[in-house]
């Protein structure tokens, strides 16, 4: 599904990150290492790299990558990019600085709870989570993202899911925004930045 929604020569959500990402890139400190997960075409793990961090960026999707590596390439970024199964991906322990995980919300509840705790598990102590994702109003909007209220997040879900960590953002909002064709237009928004312990 998403290799077809890739195979086009745009850039379906654009190679400007995430404006999430750029509101916060004061937290983004270079030398850091980075695992941007689901990364698709590469807008976000490019960003982070000419940000000055060291980063592995995975998807599922081999055309996606494919476009991730062009753009890293024509920006003269360096990352590691790696086509994965995000069920199957080895959440290392205590392997990097900052984990990015922007409009991953393909996984069902089930799915989620194992890739929200393999997140928390491949964090640094002192390391953060970076997620950005759209809130159950967003359906009725119908400007990106799944059809189903079940895949999105609300402040109680995150607070739960994430309670083990020191939470320094939670924040629900509404916002337009431009990412290509894929995310346009007016968004039930919802971030989270959160510290591990
Ligand atoms: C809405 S897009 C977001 C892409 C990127 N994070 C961004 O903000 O531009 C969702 C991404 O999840 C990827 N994806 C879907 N199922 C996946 C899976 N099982 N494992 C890894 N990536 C997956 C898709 O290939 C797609 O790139």
């Amino acid at each position: 599904m998403w290799d077809e929604r890739y195979a086009i020569d745009e850039y379906l959500f654009g190679t400007e990150p995430a404006v999430f990402l750029t509101a916060h890139a004061r937290l983004l400190v270079p030398g850091a290492s980075a695992l941007a997960v689901a990364d698709g075409e590469g807008r976000n793990s490019v960003f982070l790299a000419e940000c000055g961090l060291d980063v592995v960026a995975m998807d599922a999707s081999p055309v996606g990558v494919a476009k991730a590596e062009r753009l890293a390439a024509e920006r003269g970024a360096t990352v590691d990019f790696r086509i994965a199964d995000i069920m199957e991906w080895d959440w290392t322990p205590d392997a990097y600085d900052t984990v990015v995980a922007i409009f991953i919300q393909f996984l069902t509840p089930d799915q989620r709870g194992q890739v929200f705790e393999g997140m928390q598990r491949t964090l640094r102590p002192g390391g953060r989570l970076l997620l950005h994702g759209y809130r159950p109003e967003q359906v009725a909007l119908g400007t990106g993202g799944p059809s189903n209220p079940d895949h999105m997040y609300t402040e109680a879900l995150l607070r739960d899911a994430f309670g083990g960590m020191e939470i320094e953002r939670l924040e629900s909002y509404d916002a337009v925004i431009e990412e290509g064709t894929g995310h346009l237009g007016e968004s039930a928004l919802i971030d989270l930045i959160a510290k591990k312990r």
